[in-house]
């Protein structure tokens, strides 16, 4: 991998230590100002290992070329961490600036397993891991190691019980393939 670098996209004030963060707001502890809606970010190809996206998807115009866009700035090998609020949580339609409501699905059409491979995106990544944090109560009643448990639980979950048992954040680490 050509460098071990983490860049930390949308880092507001909160950037990993270390990291080089990029986020449009000057009050924001950014290394560099730019808007994530405006392609392409001002950084070459494979300038990075790891990638981080926290809270941030949902804010962007375009998931899918955001992600490619991600995708371009990750050497291959490299990671790519996003956290994003599961759209049966609280805070997913109370944030009028979040676009988009996901489920732990969503990023499936950049992977091998899928109907849709190839046709939103040429872009490869694989799903290295995803875990969905539950509110508390259903964490504390066991139903949050129930839906990491498998891919098979996780979907019935999601057809079934999640506007009961809701979800709170999902995490999503991929391994990007060129
Ligand atoms: C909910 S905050 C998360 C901040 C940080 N990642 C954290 O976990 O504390 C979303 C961040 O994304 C930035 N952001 C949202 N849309 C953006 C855009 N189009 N261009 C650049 N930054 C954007 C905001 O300025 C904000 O700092």
């Amino acid at each position: 991998m050509a460098t071990e670098r983490t860049l930390d996209v949308g880092c507001g004030i909160n950037k990993l230590r270390g990291s080089i963060g990029i986020d449009r707001n000057p009050r924001s502890k950014a290394d560099v100002l730019c808007d994530l809606d405006r392609f392409p970010y001002p950084f070459r190809d494979n300038s990075f290992s790891r990638l981080q996206a926290i809270h941030v998807i949902e804010h962007v115009s375009d998931v899918i070329h955001t992600m490619e866009e991600f995708h371009r700035l990750v050497a291959a090998g490299g990671t790519i961490f996003l956290a994003t609020p599961h759209y049966t949580d609280f805070s997913s339609f109370c944030d009028p600036t979040h676009r988009w409501h996901l489920n732990s699905f969503s990023f499936r059409y950049f992977g091998s397993d899928n109907a849709g491979y190839g046709y939103y995106s040429n872009v490869r990544l694989r799903e290295k891991k995803v875990r969905v944090r539950l509110l508390a109560l259903w964490r504390y009643l066991g139903f949050e190691l129930m839906v990491n448990a498998s891919t098979r639980f996780r979907r019935f979950w999601e057809h079934y019980l999640c506007y009961v048992v809701r979800g709170k954040v999902m995490e999503f680490e991929f391994e990007v393939l060129k």
